[in-house]
């Protein structure tokens, strides 16, 4: 674990979780092709990646494909497909040797057939791995999973195994596609968008939110650590006074025991 000097002050965040936007506005003005920021935008996902598992992130969460964007052209869905494709083609010896752990969140089954082996595939190989976790939203849409949770809650409610009056928060936590991991402590939005875009939404209820006017293509190593430093100058209060927040520092996940 290599922690950068601007860093050293404060502890970094459990699980960082990323909008990564702007990628075709970052290609149309250069007078590219949008296909040319999604691509240029997998050597960001790269670079975040090492650099989250070099600070000692346990989890990084990267919001890939969202359920609404199934509605954008078939050829800008084909290039992000494609893309996929390779990068979890060419990722799998890195993840391996770094010892990071990929996961994934969202309707996986609604991916073409070739990706979604791919995708199982990688997750199969890397469950051993113990450092990081690199949990990847795909065809993910918040509101369809709070769905898909609160039918699997419901169907146990009427075969008998679970009361109505049983379900607490962690009966939730325990039904989403998230189901093990903390909450996001710290959300990074690039591409200036003050927007959550149907991400995380019950995960999100106590995280800091950072936006960025940087485009995702031009998001590496220094603008994460301008991020988590700008984190780490915050006082996390949960609803508390600020005094209290001082004597229980609140660097905490709600749901982390
Ligand atoms: C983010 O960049 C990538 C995905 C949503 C898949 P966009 O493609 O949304 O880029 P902008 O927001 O149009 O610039
Ligand atoms: C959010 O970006 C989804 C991803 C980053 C995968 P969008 O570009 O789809 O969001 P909106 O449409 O601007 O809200
Ligand atoms: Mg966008």
């Amino acid at each position: 674990m290599t922690i950068p000097k601007q860093l050293r002050g404060g502890s970094v965040p459990n699980h960082i979780a990323i909008i990564m936007d702007g990628n075709g506005r970052w290609a149309q003005k250069r007078g590219l092709m949008r296909a040319m920021g999604h691509k240029i935008g997998v050597e960001s996902v790269q670079s975040i990646v090492k650099a989250c598992r070099q600070f000692g992130i346990k989890v990084l969460t990267i919001y890939a494909f969202s359920s609404e964007n199934w509605q954008r052209p078939a050829s800008e869905i084909k290039t992000l497909m494609t893309l996929l494709k390779t990068y979890l083609q060419r990722e799998l010896n890195n993840l391996n040797k770094n010892n990071i752990r990929l996961l994934s969140i969202g309707q996986r089954q609604k991916l073409p057939a070739d990706i979604l082996q791919i995708l199982e595939d990688t997750i199969a190989e890397t469950a051993d791995n113990s450092a990081m976790i690199l949990n990847i939203a795909l065809s993910y849409g918040s509101r369809n999973e709070i769905i898909r949770a609160v039918q699997k809650i419901t169907a146990k409610c009427l075969a008998g195994s679970l009361q109505p009056g049983q379900i607490s928060e962690q009966v939730i936590n325990d039904h989403l596609d998230t189901a093990g991991l903390p909450d996001p402590d710290l959300i990074i939005r690039t591409g200036g968008e003050s927007r959550l875009s149907n991400f995380l939404l019950w995960q999100a209820s106590y995280a800091e939110i950072y936006i960025t006017e940087t485009p995702w293509p031009d998001f590496r190593r220094d603008n994460l650590i301008a991020a988590i430093a700008n984190y780490q100058k915050r006082q996390r209060r949960f609803g508390k006074t600020g005094e209290q927040a001082i004597v229980q520092p609140a660097n905490k996940p709600l749901n982390e025991k």
